[in-house]
């Protein structure tokens, strides 16, 4: 792991101006989503882990949505400068160089669109400079046998970067061949980062100034250059739709393969965005999407399809395939669907169990109620070991207002009743089956509104024995 204290008088810089073109889309690139975390988060949390004094985002395209997502992740752990204008990595590398403190040792810049670089990735690099005698600036540099998109790295005959040529200034079929690239982190002194953007020049394809000519710069003069080679996989950028899937299969993949390291038995195909918290023995079966601040607790069973957003769910509770929550709480051994939806602001206490085809909404259950089969259960409170009929409707809303329905502890509400809201049914009550409750039930009573059940003895045959005559009546 990364040594935190070594770091500790280096700046980052994260270079996350760009609108991203090759998105295509109305949202800056650095906002797209990947495993759940805008991807500008990745890069900034690896230098945050890594231990860097200050993090400084240049932000341009779209800066107010980015500096806002910053500001409410990370507030002042992280700086922002603007670049006004995107005129290429060199120029929004300038821009950042008022907020770097004038007494920095190291400065480390990179991107924000290489969501799956690490604080040991970024450390590797800043230790280069120190270990490796005489360098004035050191980069990882690492092989790809599809290397098309990515700045090349030049070398001399001695074996010395001297170079780093975009894809678009390729000028020879050697330079074309090259598949060592740039992923892109550089680590040099302030001096000398101030020295080289001062000279950069936007004589290429793009008429851009490159960051990536602080290499020529330096060789230019004589300085060495220092190359970390890294493992190929671990900086791919992001520049369009394509890659952010590639790129997010794999840190879906490592965060799948975390938890498992950790005890949980995560299945093939399910989903675990960043920031979800799993407990040993917890099992996500496949096809599962957990999602936000999910936290699953020890021994708990996430089974085939289920969608969690921002759920708790406590030790031993199961929740059955395909049921949907979001904003709330499952208490342990709480069984749950298949088929459930849970919406926002429910949450169901230890023992409770919800079937299939019930919809909660900011309702409450209380330890050991029930609700098993079909019903609609919005604003409620359920008091302890309550039991909710199929086909039980909470009618909460009156075109206007919504309104609480109270079920108190032991209250039993009978299959196909509608509880119009506001309403309670008082402790160890019964609702009759099929009542339509308008009015509160005391403590232990039946409320019963239904219609009384007559028979008429033999009707049915009668009734058969004429519609059969009408038809055989009817012309052919
Ligand atoms: C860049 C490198 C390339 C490297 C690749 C690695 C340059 C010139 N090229 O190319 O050598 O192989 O990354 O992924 O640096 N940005 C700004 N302001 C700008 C332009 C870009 O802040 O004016 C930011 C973008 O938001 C992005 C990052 O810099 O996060 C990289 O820009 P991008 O256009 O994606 O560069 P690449 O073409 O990928
Ligand atoms: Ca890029």
């Amino acid at each position: 792991m990364t040594d935190r204290a070594s770091l500790a008088n280096t700046v980052a810089v994260i270079l996350a101006a760009g609108q991203g073109t090759r998105m295509k889309s109305a949202l800056p690139k650095v906002l797209h989503s990947i495993a759940g975390r805008p991807l500008v988060f990745f890069p900034v949390r690896a230098a945050l882990d890594a231990g860097c004094s200050d993090v400084i985002v240049v932000v341009g395209h779209g800066r107010g949505d980015v500096e806002a997502y910053l500001r409410a992740t990370f507030g002042d752990r992280v700086k922002t400068a603007i670049q006004a204008e995107q005129r290429g990595t060199g120029d929004a590398a300038r821009a950042a160089l008022v907020a770097i403190r004038p007494d920095a040792q190291r400065v480390l810049v990179f991107y924000g669109d290489v969501p799956l670089l690490t604080a040991d990735d970024l450390a590797s690099v800043a230790h280069k400079l120190d270990t490796e005698p005489d360098a004035t600036l050191a980069l990882a540099t690492c092989s790809l046998a599809e290397p098309f998109g990515y700045g090349r790295v030049l070398r001399n005959a001695s074996g010395y970067v001297v170079a780093i040529r975009e894809q678009k200034d390729l000028a020879s079929d050697d330079e074309r061949a090259c598949t060592e690239i740039n992923p892109g982190i550089y680590a040099s002194s302030l001096s000398f980062l101030r020295d080289a953007l001062a000279c950069l020049k936007p004589n290429n394809a793009q008429g851009e100034l490159y960051l990536t000519d602080i290499v020529a710069y330096a060789a230019g003069l004589g300085l060495r250059v220092a190359a970390v080679p890294s493992r190929a996989d671990v900086l791919a950028g992001v520049n369009d739709r394509r890659q952010l899937i590639e790129a997010e299969t794999t840190l879906l993949g490592r965060i799948a393969d975390r938890w498992r390291l950790a005890g949980v038995t995560v299945r093939a195909g399910a989903r675990i965005d960043d920031g979800v918290e799993l407990a040993p023995d917890a099992v996500i079966e496949t096809g599962v999407v957990l999602r936000g601040k999910t936290r699953v607790g020890p021994g708990a069973i996430i089974d085939v399809g289920c969608v969690l957003t921002n759920v708790v769910v406590d030790d031993g509770a199961v929740l059955k395939p395909y049921s949907v929550l979001t904003d709330a709480t499952v208490g342990a051994r709480a069984q749950v669907g298949p088929f459930s939806h849970l919406r926002p602001d429910s949450h169901i206490a230890e023992d409770s169990h919800v079937g299939n085809f019930v919809e909660l909404k900011k309702t409450t259950m209380a330890k050991g109620a029930k609700a098993n089969h079909l019903a609609y259960l919005g604003d409620g409170i359920i008091g302890e070991g309550a039991n909710i009929g199929a086909g039980t409707i909470f009618c909460n809303y009156d075109g206007f207002l919504k309104h609480t329905t109270v079920i108190e502890k032991g209250a039993f509400i009978g299959s196909d009743s509608q509880l119009v809201a506001p309403v309670t049914v008082g402790e160890g009550a019964y609702v009759g089956t099929g009542t339509t409750v308008t009015r509160d039930v005391p403590k232990d009573a039946l409320a019963l509104s239904r219609v009384r059940q007559e028979n008429k003895e033999g009707y049915a045959a009668k009734l058969r024995a004429k519609l059969k005559a009408a038809k055989a009546a009817q012309p052919r």
